[in-house]
């Protein structure tokens, strides 16, 4: 039974129930997703009710990973004709990826956790309206734009609030393929007669360039290759796409990735790997609550520094092919952890890391080496009571035995996560406010999270 979910059993709220009641369960879940869309949409603020003092217990099985999903759905812009992407997260992100599609001409189809995306034989080379401006991940069409259209213009996304984003490796990358580039009224502008292969390499293996770079060669004349690429699993997701697609890339997952590009690419149907940051946190959530989660979905190597860190913190990690199970029984002792690109411990799991460093016996320091201004949780961290000193990039924890609930407020999709983590094992009721942020990155969070002995309700 603990093993199954890491095979192929229900996507939230394992426990005891059947089959039927797993189906009633799931249409429950996406009828309050397609409600939520809407109250997003129209900008009904909700929040999360966290009662503390639960132990989480029994199984989950994550969906296909967000970071992925929209480079995807970007992807499927490069060939005419039906894309297909199966295992899609029901989050915000994903509606939000098909308004900008559709404003580019194609047709998008969600059915469930199917995405389907029909892009007909020539597309809008425009993305300069307001569905762009809304999230960071809509600048993947900058490479599949620029290669399909000789052209690209994409509203720049809105200010973030981990720190400062901006695109000039994206650029400079676009421009060594002989596209020039420039910002112009608030859009970042792209233009190739023709792209033709070379030898790129960036100054930090930036996960946004490596993918608009990968979309842009995979239709340039000749071999590109590009150095200091980013290694994560939805890099590698990305390129085991297109190469069903008729790409030809090489060394994904590795520093050193070569395409060679091709005349035309086909459409195609592929499977979202899963969601690593989504199971990361069912695993800190585990330990933070001294509880016992099975995990599936997800292959346990892409989050292999994370659980390695768990143990290293008293957790009983077990692996399996597809998932894998956190227990923990006592307190978890302190442990130092530094944020760095794959296969270093990931920038989005740094909420959760504090979160347990938080109630850790002994004192921690966490260093965010990935985005400047991301420690704006601590701020809401120590309204819960927990210990904590910033100091540039490094923040020092020492942990308390407890934290006391308040109202505390989300940042970002992993920020806010970390603070329902936090208000779990917090003693009373936290309120976590502007939760349309994990509504972006989180699939049936609320269900999940009860499913397993929570007390979470959403109210208005
Ligand atoms: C992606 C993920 C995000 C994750 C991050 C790092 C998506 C939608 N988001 O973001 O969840 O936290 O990877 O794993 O997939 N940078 C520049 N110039 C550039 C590009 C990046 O200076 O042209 C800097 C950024 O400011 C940041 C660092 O490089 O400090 C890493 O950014 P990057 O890897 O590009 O992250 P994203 O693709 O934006």
């Amino acid at each position: 039974m603990l093993e199954d979910v890491c095979k192929g059993s229900p996507s939230y709220g394992e426990s005891s129930c059947g089959e039927s009641a797993y189906r009633r369960g799931r249409d429950r879940a996406r009828r309050r997703y397609r409600r939520r869309i809407f109250i997003t949409l129209v900008g009904v603020k909700e929040r999360f009710v966290v009662q503390g003092g639960t132990r989480l217990q029994g199984s989950v099985r994550v969906a296909g990973a967000k970071n992925s999903v929209l480079k995807l759905m970007a992807a499927a812009l490069l060939a005419e004709g039906t894309t297909t992407l199966n295992n899609c997260p029901e989050i915000l992100d994903v509606p939000l990826m098909r308004k900008v599609l559709e404003g580019l001409g194609c047709e998008v189809d969600i059915e469930g956790t199917v995405v389907r995306i029909h892009t007909p034989a020539s597309v809008s080379s425009r993305a300069d309206f307001d569905a762009v401006r809304q999230f960071r991940a809509s600048v993947a069409v900058l490479g599949p734009l620029t290669a399909r259209c000789g052209e690209a213009v994409v509203a720049l996304p809105g200010g973030d609030a981990i720190g400062s984003r901006p695109l000039d490796m994206h650029q400079s990358g676009l421009e060594k393929l002989g596209a020039r580039t420039h910002i112009e009224h608030g859009a970042v502008v792209a233009r190739a007669e023709r792209l033709t292969g070379a030898k790129i390499g960036l100054d930090f293996p930036s996960v946004g360039a490596t993918e608009n770079i990968l979309t842009a060669a995979v239709l340039a004349e000749g071999r590109t290759v590009l150095e200091n690429a980013a290694r994560e699993p939805e890099i590698v997701d990305l390129c085991d796409m297109l190469n069903s697609m008729g790409a030809q890339i090489q060394g994904a997952g590795t520093s050193t990735v070569t395409i060679d590009g091709v005349d035309k690419l086909h459409p195609t149907e592929h499977t979202v790997v899963g969601d690593r940051i989504v199971a990361g946190t069912w695993a800190y959530a585990a330990a933070m609550t001294r509880g016992d989660v099975t995990v599936g979905g997800i292959a346990p190597r892409h989050l292999h520094l994370a659980l390695a860190k768990l143990k290293n913190a008293g957790a009983n990690v077990e692996t399996f092919e597809q998932g894998f199970r956190v227990r923990m029984d006592g307190r978890p002792q302190a442990v130092d952890y530094q944020t760095l690109p794959f296969p270093g411990f990931p920038t989005d799991l740094q909420p959760m890391a504090i979160g347990l460093a938080a109630i850790a016996e002994g004192t921690s320091v966490i260093t965010e080496n990935v985005f400047e201004s991301r420690f704006r949780f601590v701020d809401e961290m120590l309204r819960l009571g927990a210990d904590a000193t910033v100091d540039g990039h490094h923040v020092m924890l020492r942990g308390v035995d407890h934290l006391s609930s308040t109202d505390v407020w989300s940042s970002d999709i992993r920020a806010g996560a970390g603070l329902v983590l936090a208000g779990l094992v917090a003693d009373g009721e936290t309120v976590v406010h502007d939760v349309e942020h994990i509504d972006r990155g989180y699939p049936h969070f609320v269900e999940q999270l009860n499913a397993l002995g929570a007390h979470v309700e959403r109210v208005r």
